[in-house]
């Protein structure tokens, strides 16, 4: 992975027992190529060792505003000058105190003040320090700031009570600071993106579906949330988790998705039909469990609304990006299906080799030929599909 190869991070920890899982975050960083400048307040030293942070990040650690390795002496400048984001993981109740307020007695909280980079921090504290109304004063004059709140979450904390307060875990935390340095090629836009199979009952216990697992459909969300849009997710059933920043509409039907979809593509930019969506619906469906002894039952199909086909068909529809599973002859049938449905842009794959895995290989067809996306992880060709998408728009409109 190197995602985020070439950016220069500034991981910040203040003082909290989440303070352990700010190793695994600097590994994440390290290893998707990011160069990782770790600072610890006092209170962090407290929980985890510098020299941990320093084996982690490959970079020797600053705690001290007057740290004798920086000539000038103007560690809160040098330090936070050439970074792309900085990150502070964890955050107490108060370090974000101090930060809201401008103080600025530490190495952390100073280079946070003087910095010209963006801001997150993830905060983690007791359930009743961060219900504390303080603590949410605080919260919301960092927000009005600028600065990213990520988290906290809710569950079991350490000192033994449940709630609010949890820090995000690290892979959570890598996915913010990923999605906060994307370029925002789709700033402004709103992105429907449907995905995952859909489900045609048959009874109450038995249905037709397909093998899509959504993959695919969720890595385009995700990619096109980084990118700055706002993304809503019509997904069919599936195990993944909602992607960071995405609104997350679950259906089970061709006709849900059909209908979810229609209720918003007035207010959408940019639609793209990622889900496997079934041909037919059992227009005798029943409302018990079939019975063996009841013989060979007869289930009637009906097809099901084309949904790709509806929205591209609309009045002012939006952009529309549709994919194609096949199992054979994929260019022939790739263009023919784009100018069947009428739409501007199609992604093609052999279904073999995509339906389950985590990478994919992709070839868009549009109105200037094809364009073949290397077999890569599929969050990986979304984010390539999105910029294809982003310079294609102002085309487009
Ligand atoms: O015609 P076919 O099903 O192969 O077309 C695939 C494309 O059309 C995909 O983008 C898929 O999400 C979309 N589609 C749809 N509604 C259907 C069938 C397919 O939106 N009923």
């Amino acid at each position: 992975m190197t995602e985020l190869a070439g950016k220069r991070i500034l991981l910040g920890l203040t003082g909290g027992i989440a303070a352990y899982k700010a190793g695994e975050l600097a590994r994440l960083f390290v290893r998707s190529g990011a160069d990782v400048q770790v600072v610890m307040t006092r209170a962090a030293c407290g929980f985890v060792t510098p020299a941990t942070m320093q084996a982690l990040s490959g970079k020797p650690v600053y705690t001290d505003m007057w740290d004798g390795r920086i000539p000038n002496n103007m560690g809160h400048i040098e330090l936070s000058r050439d970074r792309d984001l900085i990150v502070v993981a964890p955050a107490s109740a108060d370090f974000m105190a101090k930060l809201a307020n401008g103080l600025a007695d530490d190495l952390l909280s100073a280079l946070c003040l003087a910095r010209r980079s963006p801001l997150a921090v993830a905060p983690a504290m007791n359930v009743e320090m961060w219900n504390h109304p303080a603590t949410q004063r605080n919260a919301a004059q960092l927000r009005a700031d600028g600065v990213a709140i990520l988290g906290p979450a809710s569950g079991d904390q350490a000192c033994g009570e449940t709630g609010m307060g949890r820090m995000l875990e690290a892979a959570e935390i890598y996915a913010e600071a990923v999605r906060a340095l994307s370029p925002k090629v789709l700033e402004g836009k709103r992105v429907l993106v449907t995905a995952g199979p859909t489900y045609e009952p048959i009874d109450t216990v038995r249905g037709i579906t397909n093998q899509s697992s959504g993959k695919m459909g969720y890595a385009v969300a995700q990619a096109a949330a980084e990118a700055g849009a706002q993304v809503t997710l019509v997904s069919g059933r599936t195990a993944l988790p909602t992607p960071a920043a995405v609104e997350r509409v679950d259906v089970v039907t061709a006709r849900e998705m059909h209908d979810a979809v229609m209720a918003r593509v007035k207010r959408t930019d940019v639609f793209i039909a990622v889900a496997a969506v079934a041909d037919y619906h059992v227009v005798n469906a029943r409302g018990q469990k079939i019975k063996r002894s009841a013989g060979n039952p007869k289930i009637e199909l009906a097809p099901n609304p084309d949904i790709l086909g509806a929205v591209a068909a609309g009045k002012s529809a939006p952009f529309c990006v549709g994919f194609a599973a096949e199992t054979e002859n994929l260019k022939a049938y790739a263009q023919d299906k784009r100018h069947q449905k009428g739409i501007p842009l199609l992604a093609a794959n052999l279904a073999q080799e995509a339906f389950g895995r985590d990478d994919n290989a992709l070839t868009l067809f549009d109105d200037a030929g094809e364009h073949v996306l290397a077999r890569a992880p599929k969050i990986v060709l979304a984010r390539q599909l999105v910029a294809h998408i982003a310079r294609m728009l102002p085309k487009a409109r």
